[in-house]
């Protein structure tokens, strides 16, 4: 009597192959992983830069006419000024925290 014998997918492996696959198969997934996590740290897009002001507009506008500026106004450039878009100093907080080196706009007259 002979023995059923099972269907084989046609793909053999030798111990001493596999003992090669297997250290690159994960040295090509973990690099994949810390590949995939570095371009996604690098996409800007997904974070929001304004947390906290006007967030009920669809966009965030200001205008100022030339004349009424004076002859020095400081503006904001990183979104956390509680008297926005005017600097208050904020940045310094979280430039401290973050690593970050945001800073604001200043617009003078000559002389000033
Ligand atoms: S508070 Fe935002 S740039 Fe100074």
């Amino acid at each position: 009597m002979t023995m059923p014998t099972l269907p084989t997918t046609g793909f053999n492996i030798s111990k001493d192959q596999l003992l090669v696959a297997l250290p690159v198969a994960v040295v090509a997934a973990a690099g994949g992983f810390f590949l995939s996590s570095y371009l996604n740290g690098r996409n800007c897009q997904k974070g929001q830069v304004n947390t906290c002001i006007c967030k009920d507009s669809p966009k965030v506008v200001h205008s100022f006419d030339m004349e009424d500026i004076g002859t020095k106004a400081v503006y904001c450039r990183c979104w956390k000024s509680k008297k926005f878009p005017y600097c208050d100093g904020a940045h310094t907080k979280h430039n401290e925290e973050t690593g970050d080196n945001v800073g604001p706009l200043i617009i003078k007259k000559r002389d000033a």
